[in-house]
């Protein structure tokens, strides 16, 4: 049954009759010019569809080839198909798809598009964005230190270094995923590599995460340092130099980008020397001079009237740290070894092997991860181990589970009365969170507190032994510490269908691609589903044997008809925030056009990017087997994609600087918007048909008052950019 949703089409609708013959939508498409404002460019105003019509389903029709490139060779690399490849897949099927899916992902002209793809895949599968840092990192980096700014925000920090590193954290083992994926190792390396890849700034904050608790309340030693507010730059080999007066002494250098408001004095630019740490009272050592390193100069002293207010300074992280990526070994630290300092930037910025107190393995330990799944005391790690299922299996507890744990120790008294539904979980999740809870504190650091605070928070002293249990699905088993955890769970066979089993790793990776390409879940039970997890399966978890059998197979071309589409229809799926963004990026050469990249965005960045994130995007719960991937043309993406069409319409048609088209030779631009945007190459017969509307549509808005050939072409553009094939996908 193919399951066609009719709204996709809004003012397309008789254009996309014309996959059945029918007329043109002429009629539909005109009113006012694109920047007239208030009433839009007229093109959605002959939305008349819509209004609860449910279409009856229809049977299954086979998608063509050109349907099947459009879709694939935009989910794999955001371009658009050309006449070759339409003509590759129509002479070879499957096989000539395969060919030239294997070209996408590693041809120069395509691969950075399909890195940037699968990067942008791994970032959600593997569960490491969605975290708002300045919160969720109060644990790890501690309140009062690290990423936690008071009440300007980042307000008061300098330059772009804290919004890169933030990027950087999310961003890390995404590219630790692909690096491993492109250097020909399995899939399953991201339950237990060690390694990961890093830029000097990430070295730096994993380090201060095991520095001690010396936030400015704390009591004990802290680190001493000093600021010296001048402004006059001291060069950090001098800081870091025992023979130099300067030893230990941080400058204020003022950051590039002045800040809009601060509260005064900040004391920048006098000849104060302010003392932090050591036995100085309500200041931070290490938590307050991390701040530093990124371009936030606490105030001094943490007082609720400071003789120096906070205020932003020149981040001692350059770009060039921000930006380094190398592969980092992460080890435990050897007997006595002297650690590098998290601010001995030369240091680390050559250093690849890195020794740490807390074991750092696979994707359920990295601090983005940890973050997003911050725990406490009520909690105990329950929600670190869940997600770390949910991620690697797709599957999470249920109280009908039949298995008895080799051990229960870490069972909580109140969830063991056996029988009862908590115990049917929780005899489980309980022993295998021991894994987290055994080393790392309940702020996921090393800390393990002995005493409970005076602000509140319990004791959570150190285990004695570490390790626990992972008894889930087909395994039961005692791991002897955390890097147990995810050898043990790539051990799971799916029991679902015993006569072909498969490992639930296999399954989980393909259904979260299936969610990626169909914005829909594969049937799991779908003999085609569980042909291609087990070719990946049995290429050694090969990713890319994994992309080049799953989106050849007709799950996503809709080649043939499957049982996942007898049972659930064939979606067709809106474009994302994400798929959207790219494709026109991708397509137009334009890098970033949603800026959705920028870690300091301009003030027209920033309108865009708030115009673009407000277009639905992929993303994923907490509890959740499936991914959130939002299929549905509501009116609140088509209003978001309309006004991101007409925002991107500017940066690319007569632009001031670096324009794609220009309206004086506006039929060629037309053209090639039918071409690059919309999807329909020269031989499409679609083609000519569309490069009419436009060029209608152009001439019609051309004639109204006021207008402009660059009004028109603008409008133009909107209209392509809001066609069916360019905001759909499997159309
Ligand atoms: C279907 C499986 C399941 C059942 C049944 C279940 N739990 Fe849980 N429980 C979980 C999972 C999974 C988590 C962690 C979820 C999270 O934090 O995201 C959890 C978390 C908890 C927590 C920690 C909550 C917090 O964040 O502080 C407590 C307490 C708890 N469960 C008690 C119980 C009790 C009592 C029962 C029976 C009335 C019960 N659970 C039944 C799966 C279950």
């Amino acid at each position: 049954m193919r399951d066609f949703n009719p709204r996709v089409g809004w003012c397309w609708l008789g254009l996309l009759a014309l996959l059945a013959g029918g007329a043109a939508c002429k009629g539909t498409v005109g009113g006012g010019g694109l920047p007239s404002g208030g009433g839009g460019n007229g093109v959605t105003g002959a939305a008349g569809a819509g209004g609860g019509l449910i279409p009856p389903p229809l049977p299954f029709q086979a998608g063509d080839a050109r349907a099947s490139v459009r879709k694939v060779k935009n989910l794999l690399t955001g371009q658009a198909p050309t006449d070759a490849d339409v003509a590759t897949v129509t002479a070879s099927g499957a096989a000539g798809l395969q060919t030239l899916i294997t070209t996408w992902m590693t041809d120069p002209q395509f691969q950075p598009n399909f890195r940037d793809k699968m990067i942008f895949f791994f970032r959600n599968a593997f569960q490491q964005t969605g975290f708002i840092a300045t919160e969720d990192f109060k644990m790890q980096l501690q309140q009062n230190g690290g990423f936690d700014f008071g009440p300007l925000g980042t307000g008061a920090v300098g330059d772009d270094a804290f919004a890169r590193l933030v990027q950087n954290i999310q961003d890390s083992f995404a590219i630790t995923a692909y690096q491993l994926v492109l250097e020909g190792n399995p899939l399953t390396d991201v339950l237990t590599t060690r390694k990961f890849m890093m830029t000097t700034g990430l070295k730096s904050l994993y380090i201060q995460i095991e520095m001690p608790n010396d936030q400015p309340y704390s009591s004990g030693t802290k680190l001493a340092w000093k600021m010296d507010m001048s402004g006059t730059a001291i060069p950090l080999t001098d800081t870091l130099n025992p023979a130099s007066p300067n030893y230990m002494v941080f400058d204020d250098e003022p950051p590039v980008t002045a800040a809009r408001f601060l509260l005064q004095p900040t004391c920048q630019g006098t000849a104060t020397v302010n003392p932090f740490g050591g036995t100085e009272p309500t200041t931070g050592g290490y938590s307050q001079l991390f701040q530093r390193l990124i371009g936030y100069t606490p105030r001094w002293q943490f007082l609720a009237a400071p003789q120096c207010w906070e205020h932003p300074s020149k981040p001692y992280l350059t770009t060039q740290d921000l930006s380094d990526w190398q592969w980092v070994s992460t080890r435990a630290l050897n007997a006595g070894e002297t650690r590098i300092q998290p601010y001995d930037l030369p240091t680390l910025r050559t250093t690849t092997d890195l020794g740490l107190a807390l074991t750092r393995v696979g994707y359920y330990t990295t601090p983005a991860y940890l973050a997003l799944w911050n725990t406490n005391d009520s909690n105990a790690h329950r929600v670190t181990a869940n997600q770390a299922l949910l991620v690697g299996l797709g599957q999470s507890f249920t109280s009908e589970s039949q298995i008895t744990p080799l051990s229960t120790a870490g069972l909580d008294p109140n969830h063991a009365v056996t029988g009862t539904d908590c115990y049917g979980c929780h005899k489980s999740l309980d022993p295998m969170r021991q894994f987290w809870a055994n080393e790392y504190d309940f702020n996921d650091r090393n800390d393990f507190p002995a005493r409970a605070s005076f602000t509140g928070s319990p004791a959570n002293p150190r285990p004695a032994s570490k390790g626990g249990v992972f008894a889930f699905g087909s395994v039961n088993a005692a791991g002897a510490d955390i890097t147990d955890f995810g050898r043990l769970l790539g051990q799971v066979v799916d029991s679902a269908d015993p006569a072909n089993p498969v490992h639930r790793f296999a399954l989980a990776m393909t259904q979260k691609l299936c969610f990626f390409a169909n914005s829909a879940p594969c049937v799991e039970t779908d003999p085609e589903f569980r042909r291609v997890a087990l070719v990946f399966e049995n290429s050694t978890y090969d990713f890319p044997t994994l992309v080049k059998e799953l989106f050849s197979s007709p799950l996503v071309t809709g080649a043939s008809d499957t049982a996942t589409f007898d049972a659930n229809g064939i979606t067709i799926s809106v474009a994302r925030r994400d798929q959207l963004c790219a494709a026109l990026s991708n397509r137009l050469a334009k890098p970033d056009l949603c800026s959705l990249a920028v870690p300091i965005p301009s003030t027209t960045q920033a309108v865009t990017s708030k115009i673009a994130t407000s277009v639905a995007a992929d993303a994923f719960s907490r509890g959740a087997e499936s991914p959130v991937t939002p299929s549905d043309p509501t009116p609140f993406y088509r209003a978001a994609t309309e006004m991101l069409c007409e925002n991107v319409a500017t940066q690319v048609v007569d632009a001031t600087a670096g324009t794609v088209w220009a309206s004086s030779s506006f039929a060629s631009a037309i053209d090639d918007m039918v071409v690059r945007v919309m999807g329909y190459p020269a031989s499409d017969p679609m083609h000519t048909q569309a490069a009419s509307v436009l060029t209608d549509h152009y001439n019609a808005v051309l004639a109204q008052k006021k207008s402009s050939a660059t009004i028109a072409l603008r409008s133009a553009f909107v209209l392509a950019c809001e066609s069916p094939t360019a905001l759909s996908f499997g159309l």
